[in-house]
């Protein structure tokens, strides 16, 4: 730390130096890979009370000492140090062994649950022969991934380019938006998440996040999320006064906005004026892409073709960090005569791309997309059922197959069922600030013996609540 009010630029020399121990790095760095190493039989209690203990520290020092603000709110008693150790299916447990039920699936990560052996095994056994691609050679793993996962988009979306986050699908998405159609102008939607780097912000329908960091990508504007008829409207101002759109982008369901599942003729709609209008149409699917909201893809609810489509945390299986963004040959000829347009290093390695064909192989094997649907509906059966017999603190829910909102009357109800549920050992996301919208996010495959569980310990935190 440094003294007194001194910034870092004001801090001496040798203060600054008490940033740098270079063999304290390289001990520490080889006693957490020897934990790491070790069987689980073989880490001691001391040992995990240490990583308890030192999680905290290490977040305080060096990460963010409001994330531990943050995790302090959702526990309540900020006694409960949550230390994430290991997972299996829809089981998570903290270093010091307490086991919790997942239903918030890494906001969209778990879609096959935690750890599936299938993709654990594919990832593992291409570790053993190449992590990383040289760069130049022709990559198999990555044009057989796009062979099949072109195969699954809808319409004639077929080519694409695979990154390491969703934000950076969202990102080339936009370029490829600008590329095509020689245009600068995008329009999003109130409530709308595509990510938090500069482009994908300029798209964020929600001030707080992107209010300091303007100006953002010029010409961007936002219309209501599921009013087709401003989005119309807006696209009559631009024409009228000469503002070049080249994308619309949205959700199929706005996922961190609480499952927002807009009217049933919006997306068509969107589809027909986007067509009339000339401009292109991204939907961006990293959050319900891949069987989450009951079908293969979100617009696929709807019968609707995007012109781009992003992808991502799903389709990493929840094992390696994968994202794409995709669209047609006609679109992607603008890429042809200099692929190095758009490129990552790391983007589309061949472990993403066996875990990516490891999850798609399970997801069709399992019929993820149907189970999201079944057990969707099952979910929201039980929910109607509480909100009859809870009306003051469950508000309502939402949502399509397994991206499931509980909407409650104020923060302060909301933030009480997020961390009564903690409490009762069920995983879900919620502060204070932020706990309106509470979403069921569970893996596709999560069993209903264990959805009944989660089920019957809602109902026992609305009735201490109430
Ligand atoms: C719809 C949507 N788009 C983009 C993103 C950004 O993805 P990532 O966090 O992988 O960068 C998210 C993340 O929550 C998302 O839900």
């Amino acid at each position: 730390m440094l003294d007194g009010n001194k910034t870092l630029a004001e801090a001496s020399a040798s203060e600054r130096k008490k940033f740098r121990n270079i063999d304290f790095a390289q001990s520490e760095a080889a006693r957490m890979v020897e934990l790491i190493t070790k069987s689980e039989d073989q880490v001691t209690t001391e040992d995990r009370e240490r990583v308890a203990k030192e999680t905290i520290e290490n977040f305080a020092n060096h990460i963010n000492k409001g994330f531990l603000e943050y995790r302090k709110s959702v526990t309540e008693a900020g006694d409960f140090a949550l230390t994430e150790w290991k997972g299996q299916g829809s089981m998570l447990t903290d270093v010091l062994g307490r086991e919790f039920i997942d239903v918030l699936g890494g906001f969209g990560i778990y879609s096959a649950g935690i750890r599936h052996p299938k993709i654990v095994a594919a990832v593992k056994a291409q570790l053993d022969r190449s992590p990383q691609y040289s760069q130049e050679m022709l990559d198999p793993l990555r044009a057989h991934l796009a062979k099949v996962l072109g195969n699954l988009t809808p319409g004639d979306l077929q080519y694409m380019f695979f990154n390491n986050s969703g934000t950076e699908a969202v990102e080339g998405a936009m370029k490829l938006a600008k590329f095509y159609t020689g245009r600068t102008g995008f329009i999003a939607t109130t409530g709308a998440f595509h990510g938090k780097s500069l482009g994908a912000l300029s798209l964020m329908g929600k001030s707080v996040f992107r209010k300091p960091l303007m100006p953002l990508l010029s010409n961007t504007r936002h219309v209501p999320f599921g009013d087709a008829d401003a989005l119309e409207q807006q696209l009559a101002i631009a024409e009228q006064v000469g503002d070049d759109i080249a994308a619309f982008v949205a959700e199929p369901i706005q996922g961190e906005a609480g499952a927002v599942v807009p009217p049933d003729d919006y997306w068509p709609r969107v589809r027909e004026i986007c067509d009339r209008y000339d401009i292109l149409l991204i939907a961006d699917e990293v959050q319900t892409g891949l069987g989450r909201t009951g079908k293969l893809f979100g617009v696929d609810n709807w019968d609707v073709v995007p012109d781009i489509m992003a992808l991502g945390k799903a389709l990493g299986g929840g094992v390696m960090p994968m994202a794409a963004f995709v669209a047609s040959p006609k679109i992607w000829k603008v890429m042809e005569p200099n692929p190095f347009m758009h490129t990552s290093t790391t983007g589309g390695n061949p472990l993403a791309c066996s875990a990516a064909l490891a999850y798609i192989d399970v997801m069709l094997r399992e019929d993820l997309p149907g189970q999201a649907a079944e057990k969707g509906d099952y979910i929201m059966d039980k929910l109607a059922e509480l909100q009859t017999k809870y009306p003051q603190i469950l508000d309502g829910y939402r949502g399509k197959g397994l991206l499931i909102g509980m909407e409650f009357a104020t923060d302060e109800t909301g933030y009480r069922v997020a961390s009564g549920l903690f409490k009762r050992k069920v995983l879900t996301a919620g502060t204070l600030t932020n706990a309106k919208a509470i979403r069921i996010e569970p893996a596709l495959n999560i069993s209903y013996e264990l959805l009944d569980e989660v089920l019957n310990r809602l109902e026992d935190t609305f009735k201490s609540i109430a």
